[in-house]
């Protein structure tokens, strides 16, 4: 059988996703941004994340892959790129989690290559435990322990992204 464990409920997570939009209103006032949410994980956290965000905002997303299951294959994958160029934006990135980095560090690089005004990233969760490459997460939701959460965009094998709170799945014979 199989269990899930609420790690964070849904109403902790909207009241820190609508400070993080905040703070990003504030940071970011009087100019423009464009938002980019890293599918597939981040589409939820992205959705009410810009909510709270009251600036004037572009959104284009980029589809990335770089797991299988719950192993990081170290190779991370463009599977949809951006659609409009980013030279001379703000751009911030949205992603779900920061694990590894790998996946962070490939995109930082991939993207300053296209000459952005500057890129930012705000991730819904980062588990420090298991960071091999130093990523700075500008607007951080919450620091988790080394497990492996569902839910609220984030999946295991395609499953859960329809939760609305972050989970960790339990199994039980
Ligand atoms: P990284 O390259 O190891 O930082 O991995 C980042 C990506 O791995 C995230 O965007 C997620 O798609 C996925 N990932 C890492 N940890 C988890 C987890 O606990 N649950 C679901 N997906 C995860």
């Amino acid at each position: 059988m199989t269990t899930i464990d609420t790690l964070i409920d849904a109403e902790t997570i909207a009241k820190r996703v609508e400070e993080m939009g905040k703070q990003i209103s504030q940071d970011y006032a009087g100019q423009e941004v464009v938002i980019v949410p890293v599918l597939k994980g981040s589409f939820m956290f992205a959705a009410d994340l810009v909510r709270h965000i009251s600036i004037p905002c572009r959104m284009d997303f980029l589809g990335l892959r770089s797991y299988e299951g719950e192993t990081s294959t170290g190779v991370v994958q463009i599977t949809s790129d951006l659609t409009r160029a980013i030279e001379g934006e703000h751009v911030i990135v949205v992603e779900d989690i920061v694990d590894t980095g790998l996946t962070m560090e490939y995109l930082f690089e991939n993207l300053a290559t296209r000459k952005p005004k500057s890129v930012k990233l705000a991730s819904l969760l980062h588990k420090p435990a298991r960071t091999t490459v130093d990523i700075e997460i500008d607007y951080l939701g919450f620091t988790i322990e080394d497990v492996f959460v569902i839910g609220y965009g984030l999946d295991y094998d395609q499953l859960y992204r329809n939760l609305p709170y972050l989970g960790v799945v339990r199994s039980e014979d």
